[in-house]
């Protein structure tokens, strides 16, 4: 069996950027350092990060430490304001694609535009952005929803949640420029790291007899992945850890693809591997490998 491994995966520049912020943090002696919500969505590296002293909380209320780190998703000017009501030191580890596209918001919202989101409402990034357009902002998830908004005569600006798929965007574009608006602008704001492994899994994903996909069960970007395989129509399997790999799943596969979401580590990919070689290997299955140049 061949495991071959998509030309981009795992960790991007945003993901790879906060953490290594935080470890830093760490080494210069400003911990104990606490977190919104997660610094990233996958969590055993959250779990490691919080052995190493950088832990998440849901509430302001119930941290502890003097010092936060605000999350690669980015955070509302509330979020912001309220850490300094409270007087505690602030770092800030947006992933600098996501600032640029609240900085979109914020200065569309207010010349006036109509600031359009594709992406989904309950994502702690897309939240942010709404924030930095002053709430003003309208969130869809399909394109088609654009239709019952009532937009005759606004000026409108797109965006996009960074993580989202380019024919979803360019679906609502379509949408967009059949309607009677003021003005409209289009970002398109899905970020490249994101589209890079959307395309390379894609495009294994239609090689390959099945996928293995590994990330967050809560990660939008790994979610995204898992269903563009699926779409491809290999059969996929998500995973978050190496332990939930099963030995029937290589069952007369020749060639199998692997991919992980941008908030990955390094060293869960390597687990996995390992745990792939370790069950073909007990089936007596022959070892094989295509790129790995991504580790
Ligand atoms: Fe940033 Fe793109 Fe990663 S927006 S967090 S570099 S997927």
């Amino acid at each position: 069996m061949e495991i071959r491994i998509a030309a981009n995966a795992g960790f991007c520049f945003g993901v790879r950027h906060a953490i290594e912020k935080g470890e830093a943090l760490i080494e210069e002696g400003k911990g104990p350092l606490a977190t919104l919500g997660p610094l990233i969505h996958n969590p055993q590296e959250v779990q490691r990060l919080e052995s190493m002293g950088i832990r998440s909380y849901d509430d302001y209320d119930d941290i502890t430490e003097k010092s936060v780190i605000f999350r690669t998703h980015g955070v509302t000017p509330a979020v912001c304001e309220e850490a300094n009501r409270r007087g505690l030191t602030t770092f800030d580890c947006t992933c600098p694609k996501v600032r640029a596209v609240q900085k979109l918001a914020e200065k569309y919202a207010e010349d006036g535009y109509q600031v359009l989101i594709l992406g989904d409402a309950n994502h702690p990034e897309v939240q942010g952005i709404v924030g930095w357009s002053g709430d003003r902002a309208e969130v869809f998830f399909e394109p088609e929803e654009l239709q019952r908004l009532n937009l005759t005569g606004q000026k409108v600006c797109l965006v996009s949640q960074t993580t989202e798929k380019t024919e979803r965007f360019e679906s609502a574009v379509e949408i967009l420029k059949d309607l009677d608006l003021a003005d409209l602008v289009v970002r398109n704001t899905i970020c490249a790291a994101t589209r890079d492994r959307q395309y390379d899994a894609g495009k294994l994903a239609r090689e390959a007899d099945a996928m293995i996909v590994i990330g967050g069960y809560n990660s939008a970007n790994t979610n995204k992945l898992v269903n563009i395989c699926q779409e491809a129509g290999v059969t996929t399997y998500h995973v978050e850890i190496a332990a939930d790999l099963q030995a029937s799943w290589f069952d007369g596969v020749n060639l199998i693809g692997l991919t992980a979401g941008a908030s990955t580590p390094d060293w869960i990919i390597r687990e996995v591997i390992d745990k792939m070689e370790e069950l073909t290997m007990e089936q007596g299955l022959e070892q094989g490998y295509g790129t790995l140049d991504p580790l």
